[in-house]
């Protein structure tokens, strides 16, 4: 039976599987960078990060002698950006230490922005350790198997590792023409997850698996769905223009800290706060601007003013908000910088 569901997905992975750019890709680099990317974008917006990324850091070496800013620059608009200096901060460590990424899950999760799923993923990917790699993907795709609705995870990467332990177990039956099976085992979970086990209007009738999914009859039941709680924050943003340019500053903070933004504040009083730092008595309304961000929804309000300002928006790394916020005041006028 185990023998039958593994050989079955593996097969229909072996055929269906999307053609992208790190599969098949033997450079455990390069599949790290996938898959951080893979953490929280997808697929078609993480491929021109990929590609640009690698044409600019080639090797972790490269990577580890990049300013943080450049490694940002790159991964401007991307989001999450914490990611982008961990994997700097990665590569550096590895360097420094031992040239070469570590080859099991257990090392590799001791790296700075490599949490288990990351772990697992390139220690399977990259270098055939048998271990589950657990993302929303797989796990989606495992409650609907199991028809479960509230799955705690830790019953998903228990169900996960039974799975990979059925298939070394059952390996030698199993037909595939190349690659390292763990990493195609767990590829091949997430790839149903991405093209046919999908949150909304599952394919369950082109699904490999079907004759072994105790969910497919009702398989928008599971897992039920997350509420997310989203909160409001009014926020008032200001862009200082001068004859050469825009006021910017260096961010700080977890979520947008190493790339550069306009001065913002939240809240009562944002307005005259933001304008007592600069020292103006007033500013000319601009309009609004909506932005979501996971656990926040923003909107913010956008005034402009003259000041001495000299930093070009185009060479310094910023986030799709402050981007937006610039679009909007272009809009409004010609040239602004
Ligand atoms: N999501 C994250 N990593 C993936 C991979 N290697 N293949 C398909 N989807 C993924």
């Amino acid at each position: 039976m185990p023998s039958d569901l593994h050989s079955t997905l593996l097969t229909w992975y072996q055929l269906h599987k999307r053609k992208l750019p790190w599969r098949g890709e033997p450079d455990p680099y390069k599949i790290l960078l996938s898959e951080v990317l893979l953490q929280q974008t997808r697929v078609e917006q993480a491929i021109p990060y990929y590609q640009r990324f690698l044409q600019q850091f080639p090797t972790l070496k490269d990577l580890a002698r990049a300013d943080q800013e450049a490694v940002l620059k790159a991964w401007q608009g991307c989001g999450y950006y914490a990611r982008a200096r961990n994997l700097h901060k990665l590569a550096q460590r590895v360097v420094a230490q031992s040239k070469h990424l570590p080859k099991s899950s257990g090392e590799l999760r001791a790296l700075p922005g490599i949490g288990p799923y990351t772990a697992a993923a390139v220690a399977s990917i990259a270098f055939g350790e048998p271990v589950a790699a657990v993302d929303g993907n797989v796990r989606r795709v495992l409650a609907r198997f199991y028809a479960w609705e509230n799955p705690t995870p830790k019953q998903v990467q228990d169900a996960a590792d039974t799975l990979m332990a059925e298939l070394v177990y059952w390996g030698g039956d199993v037909n595939t023409p190349d690659g390292s099976l763990p990493g195609d085992w767990n590829q091949a979970l997430m790839e149903l997850g991405a093209t046919i086990c999908t949150p909304q209007n599952p394919s369950c009738g082109s699904c490999p698996v079907a004759p072994f999914c105790q969910g497919k009859s009702h398989p928008e039941r599971y897992p039920a769905a997350k509420v997310r709680k989203q909160k409001s924050l009014e926020v008032v943003a200001l862009v200082l223009q001068g004859p050469d340019g825009i006021h910017l500053e260096l961010r700080q903070g977890r979520v947008l800290g190493g790339l550069w933004g306009l001065p913002m504040e939240e809240g009562q009083g944002a307005l005259e706060r933001l304008l007592a730092r600069f020292g103006l008595d007033s500013a000319e309304a601009v309009g609004t601007v909506r932005h979501d961000f996971t656990h926040r929804k923003l909107y913010i309000r956008v005034y402009k003013a003259h000041w001495e300002a000299s930093e070009n928006p185009e060479h310094r790394p910023l986030s799709r908000l402050d981007r937006k916020i610039l679009e909007l005041v272009k809009a409004h006028q010609t040239p602004l910088w």
